[in-house]
């Protein structure tokens, strides 16, 4: 992983795939560094050693340069409201990223503005073969595929469930599966209810009103219990409705 952050440092310079880039470097390398998903990405060329006891070593680029991978996030339900924002950040910190959603209620054209330095997957969070397939290599994921209307899980508490609780619970066990270092999962500040004690801190009991919300506070129970029993690193952020909205949603009454 030393190496990769080495190379990751040249990573604003457009590596094109037959280029070379220099490494200052003060053990031996070796002569092939492949990302975390086992992808032979740079060849090493020459070494020169200078005075100084360090080695300089030229790598060759043989693979596209997004592969140069020191921490790669995973975003679930990335094409959403809050996942779009959050992608376009992590793209403008020059972070690696890759998205994972069905596009039920998130569109591609949340993400025109970065869709061309991600790496998309269109799938769905419940699906064992889509996530092992995604978390190869993953570092981090922020876990935000929901179905995140109140008046939805009213009305259909079922598919509000299977997603939001049986969804949560396949991503993480692949997190634990693939040693993941961190899920970071967006609860909701719904888990207060209509508590009329302000402000809303995490010391409060929570009291659940709707499906929605049972199932985000279950869902972070899951991450706890993970934590303790697997030692999955999980922080759960109970996030208030953000505003302004900025963009159109498909869905209405976000909790
Ligand atoms: N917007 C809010 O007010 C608010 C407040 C607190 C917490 N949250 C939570 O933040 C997260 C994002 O909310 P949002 O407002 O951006 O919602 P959103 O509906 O805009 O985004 C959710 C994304 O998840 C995707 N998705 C849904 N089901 C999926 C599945 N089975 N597999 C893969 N992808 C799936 C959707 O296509 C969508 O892109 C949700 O977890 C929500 O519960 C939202």
């Amino acid at each position: 992983m030393f190496l990769i952050g080495m190379a990751m440092a040249h990573r604003g310079a457009d590596l094109k795939v037959g280029g070379t880039i220099s490494l200052r470097l003060r053990r031996a390398a070796p002569s092939i560094l492949r990302n975390p998903a086992g992808d032979c990405f740079l060849r090493q060329s020459e070494v020169i050693y200078p005075t100084s006891g360090k080695s300089i070593v030229k790598f060759q680029l043989i693979s596209p340069a997004w592969r140069l991978v020191l921490g790669l996030y995973l975003v679930t339900g990335g094409a959403g409201f809050i996942g779009s924002h959050i992608m376009e950040e992590i793209v403008r910190r020059g972070e690696y990223v890759r998205v994972l959603d069905n596009l039920s209620t998130g569109s591609k054209d949340n993400l025109s503005s970065v869709l061309d330095k991600v790496d998309f997957h269109e799938g769905d969070i419940r699906d064992p073969a889509t996530l092992r397939r995604v978390f190869a290599g993953v570092d981090y994921v922020i876990h935000l595929a929901a179905l995140s209307s109140v008046v939805r899980s009213i009305e259909d508490p079922v598919s509000t469930t299977e997603v939001n609780l049986m969804g949560t619970l396949q991503v993480l066990l692949a997190a634990r599966d693939t040693q993941v270092k961190r899920v970071v999962m967006a609860a909701t500040g719904a888990a207060y209810g209509d508590s009329a004690i302000l402000p809303l801190v995490e010391t409060l009991k929570p009291t659940p009103l709707s499906p929605y919300a049972l199932m985000k506070l279950t869902g972070e129970y899951y991450g706890q219990i993970f934590h303790r029993l697997y030692g999955v690193e999980f922080v759960a952020l109970r996030r208030p409705t953000p505003l302004p909205w900025t963009r159109p949603l498909k869905t209405s009454h976000h909790g």
